[in-house]
Protein backbone atom coordinates (compact mmCIF):
# COMPACT_ATOMS: atom_id res chain seq x y z
CA UNK A 1 0.00 0.00 0.00
CA UNK A 2 0.90 3.53 -0.90
CA UNK A 3 0.06 6.78 0.62
CA UNK A 4 -1.46 8.92 -1.59
CA UNK A 5 -0.96 12.49 -1.64
CA UNK A 6 -4.41 14.91 -0.88
CA UNK A 7 -5.30 17.52 -3.29
CA UNK A 8 -6.82 20.72 -1.76
CA UNK A 9 -9.37 23.29 -2.41
CA UNK A 10 -7.64 25.27 -5.43
CA UNK A 11 -6.78 22.24 -7.48
CA UNK A 12 -9.52 22.00 -10.06
CA UNK A 13 -9.40 18.37 -10.36
CA UNK A 14 -12.06 18.30 -7.45
CA UNK A 15 -14.50 20.17 -9.20
CA UNK A 16 -14.70 17.70 -12.23
CA UNK A 17 -17.24 14.95 -12.62
CA UNK A 18 -16.40 11.03 -12.07
CA UNK A 19 -16.89 8.22 -14.14
CA UNK A 20 -18.37 4.78 -13.54
CA UNK A 21 -15.95 1.71 -12.64
CA UNK A 22 -16.42 -0.81 -15.26
CA UNK A 23 -14.55 -3.44 -14.16
CA UNK A 24 -13.19 -4.03 -10.05
CA UNK A 25 -9.78 -5.32 -11.00
CA UNK A 26 -6.12 -5.10 -9.44
CA UNK A 27 -5.52 -1.87 -10.33
CA UNK A 28 -9.14 -0.48 -8.16
CA UNK A 29 -8.39 -2.45 -5.57
CA UNK A 30 -4.78 -0.91 -4.80
CA UNK A 31 -6.48 2.62 -5.04
CA UNK A 32 -8.88 1.83 -2.78
CA UNK A 33 -6.46 0.16 -0.67
CA UNK A 34 -4.37 3.10 -1.07
CA UNK A 35 -7.46 5.62 -0.09
CA UNK A 36 -8.13 3.78 2.99
CA UNK A 37 -4.67 4.20 4.29
CA UNK A 38 -4.61 7.68 3.22
CA UNK A 39 -7.82 8.26 5.17
CA UNK A 40 -6.00 6.61 8.54
CA UNK A 41 -2.49 8.52 8.15
CA UNK A 42 -5.01 12.40 7.75
CA UNK A 43 -7.65 11.08 10.61
CA UNK A 44 -10.16 12.03 7.79
CA UNK A 45 -13.79 10.43 8.47
CA UNK A 46 -14.13 9.84 4.45
CA UNK A 47 -11.95 10.07 1.41
CA UNK A 48 -13.13 10.34 -2.20
CA UNK A 49 -11.31 9.21 -5.62
CA UNK A 50 -11.03 12.88 -6.66
CA UNK A 51 -9.37 13.91 -3.33
CA UNK A 52 -6.26 11.69 -4.68
CA UNK A 53 -6.31 13.11 -8.45
CA UNK A 54 -8.42 10.28 -9.41
CA UNK A 55 -11.99 10.37 -11.74
CA UNK A 56 -13.60 7.59 -10.47
CA UNK A 57 -16.99 7.19 -8.63
CA UNK A 58 -15.49 5.75 -5.15
CA UNK A 59 -15.16 6.55 -1.78
CA UNK A 60 -14.67 5.47 1.69
CA UNK A 61 -15.63 6.21 4.91
CA UNK A 62 -14.95 5.25 8.62
CA UNK A 63 -16.44 6.73 11.17
CA UNK A 64 -14.60 5.23 13.77
CA UNK A 65 -17.87 2.73 15.62
CA UNK A 66 -17.18 -0.92 15.56
CA UNK A 67 -18.75 -1.27 11.72
CA UNK A 68 -15.11 -0.36 10.42
CA UNK A 69 -14.29 1.03 6.98
CA UNK A 70 -16.54 1.19 3.89
CA UNK A 71 -16.15 0.89 0.50
CA UNK A 72 -18.83 2.65 -1.74
CA UNK A 73 -17.87 2.03 -5.96
CA UNK A 74 -20.87 3.10 -8.14
CA UNK A 75 -22.99 4.73 -5.36
CA UNK A 76 -26.22 5.81 -5.50
CA UNK A 77 -28.11 8.36 -2.87
CA UNK A 78 -31.91 6.26 -3.98
CA UNK A 79 -33.65 7.77 -0.27
CA UNK A 80 -33.00 10.57 1.70
CA UNK A 81 -35.62 11.95 4.44
CA UNK A 82 -35.37 14.67 7.21
CA UNK A 83 -33.10 17.61 7.30
CA UNK A 84 -30.25 18.24 9.95
CA UNK A 85 -27.79 20.89 10.67
CA UNK A 86 -23.93 19.68 11.53
CA UNK A 87 -20.62 20.60 11.59
CA UNK A 88 -18.20 19.06 8.54
CA UNK A 89 -14.83 19.21 7.50
CA UNK A 90 -12.63 17.90 4.76
CA UNK A 91 -8.94 16.85 4.14
CA UNK A 92 -9.17 18.62 0.91
CA UNK A 93 -9.86 21.98 3.16
CA UNK A 94 -7.82 21.88 5.55
CA UNK A 95 -7.91 24.31 9.18
CA UNK A 96 -11.82 24.75 8.68
CA UNK A 97 -14.95 23.46 9.78
CA UNK A 98 -18.58 24.98 8.57
CA UNK A 99 -22.44 23.94 9.21
CA UNK A 100 -24.08 22.19 6.48
CA UNK A 101 -27.81 20.86 6.05
CA UNK A 102 -27.64 17.28 5.22
CA UNK A 103 -30.70 14.77 5.01
CA UNK A 104 -31.36 12.95 8.18
CA UNK A 105 -31.54 9.16 6.60
CA UNK A 106 -30.13 8.44 3.91
CA UNK A 107 -30.67 4.79 1.56
CA UNK A 108 -27.72 4.17 -0.31
CA UNK A 109 -26.71 1.35 -3.07
CA UNK A 110 -23.34 0.82 -4.05
CA UNK A 111 -20.68 -1.89 -5.18
CA UNK A 112 -18.31 -2.96 -2.15
CA UNK A 113 -14.57 -4.31 -3.23
CA UNK A 114 -15.35 -7.68 -4.24
CA UNK A 115 -17.78 -6.03 -6.70
CA UNK A 116 -21.07 -7.07 -4.83
CA UNK A 117 -24.04 -4.87 -4.28
CA UNK A 118 -25.22 -3.73 -1.24
CA UNK A 119 -28.05 -1.07 0.10
CA UNK A 120 -27.35 0.56 3.03
CA UNK A 121 -29.75 2.75 5.44
CA UNK A 122 -27.79 5.27 7.19
CA UNK A 123 -28.39 7.98 9.63
CA UNK A 124 -26.10 10.71 11.54
CA UNK A 125 -22.44 10.83 11.09
CA UNK A 126 -22.61 8.17 8.83
CA UNK A 127 -25.05 9.57 6.52
CA UNK A 128 -23.77 12.93 6.72
CA UNK A 129 -20.50 11.80 5.31
CA UNK A 130 -21.89 9.35 2.83
CA UNK A 131 -23.23 12.71 1.32
CA UNK A 132 -20.36 14.59 1.46
CA UNK A 133 -18.34 12.03 -0.12
CA UNK A 134 -21.04 11.24 -3.31
CA UNK A 135 -20.94 15.41 -3.51
CA UNK A 136 -17.15 14.90 -3.77
CA UNK A 137 -17.60 12.93 -6.92
CA UNK A 138 -19.82 15.79 -8.68
CA UNK A 139 -17.09 18.04 -8.08
CA UNK A 140 -19.29 19.66 -5.22
CA UNK A 141 -17.31 20.78 -2.14
CA UNK A 142 -18.99 21.40 1.72
CA UNK A 143 -18.38 24.81 1.49
CA UNK A 144 -20.55 25.36 -1.84
CA UNK A 145 -22.90 24.56 1.01
CA UNK A 146 -21.91 25.57 4.03
CA UNK A 147 -22.55 28.53 6.40
CA UNK A 148 -20.44 29.63 10.07
CA UNK A 149 -17.26 28.50 8.26
CA UNK A 150 -14.53 29.19 10.55
CA UNK A 151 -10.83 28.28 11.06
CA UNK A 152 -10.05 25.85 13.69
NI1 LIG B 1 -14.33 16.16 1.75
Amino acid sequence: MALRSIRVVEDPILRKKTREVKEINEKIKIIVEDMIETMYIEKGVGLAAPQVGILKRIFVIDIYDETGVKVFINSKITKTSGEVEGEEGCLSIPGKIGKVMRPEKITVTALNLEGEEFTMEAEGLLARAICHESDHLDGILYIDKAWDIENV
